[in-house]
């Protein structure tokens, strides 16, 4: 792992944010590019394909497994080998800090007729793979976990059809059993908790495979698909990188910014529905689209008022829980977030890491066991300038977004976790102050 880099962070910009940008692509489109052009035949193309540390791990590992991949800048071609074309590698993959590379080839390598040690970093290495080893094995999969952890070893198998309900809200292991699913003898059904990002199923639809999700949101038919062909892509600017200017404009007064072509699927825009609910200042103008919903987002300032989000809400605001506590910290009230538990479970737990960070900024915050209470009418006082992203992109953004709401300079160690996802983050929002 890097060093940990210590940043003195920007605080309160004068007159707000101002100006127009473009966010890279999205992660999670990212990821399923790859992997669904190097399973496919023929050659697949993205364009503004997020070149962030997590995504170059799913490049790396697919070159790995014999898939020829080229990347300029932000251009990736894949020459795709088919379903059954992928190869042993040597040498263990390194799945660096990235979770939905993990789980995601845990499903697709599960089918195949070799074996594959996975390996991670600390981080990664503490997550739960067992949602995804479990209902794996019960199609015939052999996975060895270290404990339920990384090292994992994926001893490729023929698999079996499963008609399996899920356990948790979570569109990896969703698109785990997807994959795997498509390489079963018989067609499979997975039901899902709640209903969670859908890439996998519009992108699989893309590339010609057979999938249906029923009337009910939440019932998914996936059938075996030995052909799948290569699609000509641009992946939508990531709404979860985009989340962090929304915020930042409608906390700092004065701010009016607008964000080009966002990824707009209903399944990641929790944020903008909360952030109307609270009373916030957002206007979008879609555009035609044959594939992912994209748009124009225009933010501004405004005062807002607290919330209270449960369990239903969570699955499409999952990774934007932490900006949700930002904006909860500034609304005029008191603010409940709750069955948000899997943030225990990401790159950190982040809501320990959150109520850590921003009691340091003397932010009324509360820990619950699956979320937190907090009342934004308490002035903000910090205590402890130094902050500390704790190895995980989202949580050092978020600190990054916080500083610009306070009066004395605050310093970040770990500012390099933004790498994971946004490497430009801070020169991104610098573009806007
Ligand atoms: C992702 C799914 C979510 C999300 C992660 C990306 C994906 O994780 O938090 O950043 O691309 O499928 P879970 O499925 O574990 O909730």
């Amino acid at each position: 792992m890097e060093a940990h880099q210590m940043k003195t962070l920007k605080g309160k910009p004068t007159g707000g944010l101002h100006g127009t940008l473009v966010v890279p692509g999205d992660k999670s489109i990212s990821h399923r590019g790859i992997m669904l052009g190097a399973i496919s035949e023929g050659t697949t193309k993205l364009s503004h394909f997020l070149t962030s540390a997590d995504c170059l791990s799913t490049l790396a590992a697919f070159q790995q497994l014999g898939v020829p991949i080229e990347r300029v800048g932000t251009n990736v071609t894949i020459q795709g080998v088919g379903l059954h074309g992928l190869h042993a590698s040597g040498q263990p993959l390194d799945m660096g800090n990235s979770g939905t590379t993990t789980r995601l080839i845990m499903g697709l390598l599960a089918g195949q007729n070799f074996d594959t040690t996975l390996i991670g970093d600390q981080s990664l290495s503490k997550r739960p793979m067992r949602r995804v080893s479990e209902p794996l094995a019960r199609m015939g999969a052999t996975i060895e976990t270290t404990d339920g952890h990384l090292p994992v070893t994926i001893k490729g198998r023929r698999l079996r059809a499963t008609h399996y309900q899920l356990k948790v809200a979570s569109a990896q292991v969703k698109s785990a059993m997807i994959l795997a699913a498509l390489q079963a003898t018989e067609p499979s059904t997975l039901t899902e908790l709640l209903p969670t990002r859908d890439h996998t199923e519009r992108m699989l639809t893309a590339f010609g495979g057979q999938i249906n999700t029923a009337a009910d949101g939440v019932t998914i038919t996936v059938q075996p698909q030995p052909h799948l062909f290569g699609q000509t892509m641009t992946v939508p600017g990531d709404m979860s990188s985009a989340a962090f200017f929304i915020t930042a404009a409608s906390l700092v007064p004065g701010s009016t910014i607008t964000l080009k072509d966002v990824g707009l699927n209903k399944t990641r825009t929790g944020l903008l529905d909360i952030l109307r609910r609270m009373g916030g200042k957002v206007t979008i103008s879609t555009e035609p689209t044959n594939g992912e919903p994209i748009g124009d987002l225009t933010v501004q300032s405004a005062d807002l008022k607290p919330i209270e989000i449960g369990k239903d809400d969570i699955p499409a605001v999952i990774d934007e829980l932490p900006l949700v506590a930002l904006l909860a910290a500034k609304a005029n009230g008191v603010s409940r977030i709750t069955g948000a538990e899997e943030l225990r479970v990401k790159e950190t737990d982040r809501i320990s890491a959150i109520v850590t960070e921003f009691k340091k900024l003397g932010i009324a915050i509360e820990e619950l066991p699956d979320g937190f209470v907090i009342d934004g009418r308490k002035p903000w006082r910090v205590t402890d300038p130094n902050l500390d992203a704790h190895d995980d992109h989202r949580i050092g953004m978020v600190l990054g977004i916080a500083a610009l709401l306070v009066d004395t300079p605050v310093t970040l160690t770990g500012a390099e976790s933004v790498g994971i996802s946004y490497p430009a983050f801070f020169d991104d929002l610098d573009k806007l102050l």
